[in-house]
């Protein structure tokens, strides 16, 4: 992946691969405007082992569990991961990093990258401001350059605007896989996930299927037609 620097000299490139994780509802809706509609345990699990992971391999272990229930033991409970280095990151918006409850602000274990125009002691508490797993940028490029010279894995955890940011020209190209929990029920949501289905190539995996609170998702990985290759 090359970094969207400009400079002359380039920068070491650590970053691998760049992948969307969402959860859908079944209008691909994914929130209020302030907040998403549902609260899946099991979804929000995975979602924090998955980005706080270098590697795919957590997909082949869920994958040969087939079930949320069953992949448990891998899932890292109450004792932190060890510290990664290199790191992986999360890229989000502004409204996005304001919906996280405070007590996960930032994502722990994580990188926290946060975009907004708007100055960081706005839009960030007191020890947000001084935590060292928090980057903020006012402009994607930045937030790039630095994924790429810090990071091996970055997710693009929305929201909309994020999202959408990723999935269009030249962005997209740079995307690998998306994964996405598609929920069965229509949350009537004020903001959608972007249409995605023409970008993404025929590979598909169904990496879970599970039922919760009478919610029915399944969480699918899929590829980018013209995805980066490195792994
Ligand atoms: N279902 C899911 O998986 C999921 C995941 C994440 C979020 N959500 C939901 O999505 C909704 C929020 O989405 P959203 O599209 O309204 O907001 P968002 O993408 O989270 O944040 C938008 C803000 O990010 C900043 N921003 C975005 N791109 C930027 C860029 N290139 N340069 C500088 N700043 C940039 C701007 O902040 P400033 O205005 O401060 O400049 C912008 O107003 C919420 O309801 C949330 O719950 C759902």
């Amino acid at each position: 992946m090359p970094p969207p620097a400009t400079t002359s000299t380039t920068p070491t490139t650590l970053l691998t691969a760049i992948d969307i994780v969402a959860a859908l509802d079944i209008e691909n809706g994914i929130g209020t405007g302030t907040a998403m509609p549902w609260h899946l345990k099991a979804d929000l699990k995975w979602f924090a082992t998955l980005t706080t992971t270098h590697s795919n391999k957590t997909d082949d272990k869920w994958l040969a569990k087939k079930s949320i229930h069953a992949a448990k033991a891998t899932i890292p409970s109450s004792s932190p991961p060890p510290p990664l280095r290199p790191h992986t990151g999360v890229i989000m918006g502004r409204k996005t990093w304001e919906a996280l409850p405070s007590q996960y602000q930032p994502l722990p274990h994580r990188i926290n990258i946060i975009l907004s125009k708007q100055e960081r002691h706005k839009y960030l508490t007191t020890s947000a401001l001084t935590h060292k797993n928090v980057k903020t940028y006012t402009t994607l490029e930045q937030a790039l350059t630095y994924a790429s010279i810090e990071l091996k894995r970055l997710f693009v955890i929305g929201g909309r605007r994020l999202y959408q940011q990723f999935l269009t020209p030249p962005l997209n190209t740079e995307l690998r896989y998306l994964y996405i929990t598609h929920i069965a029920k229509n949350f009537n949501c004020k903001v959608k996930f972007p249409n995605f289905l023409d970008l993404v190539a025929s590979e598909k995996l169904s990496l879970i299927k599970e039922k919760e609170k009478d919610l029915a998702y399944e969480i699918i990985r899929y590829r980018m037609k013209k995805a980066c290759t490195k792994n």
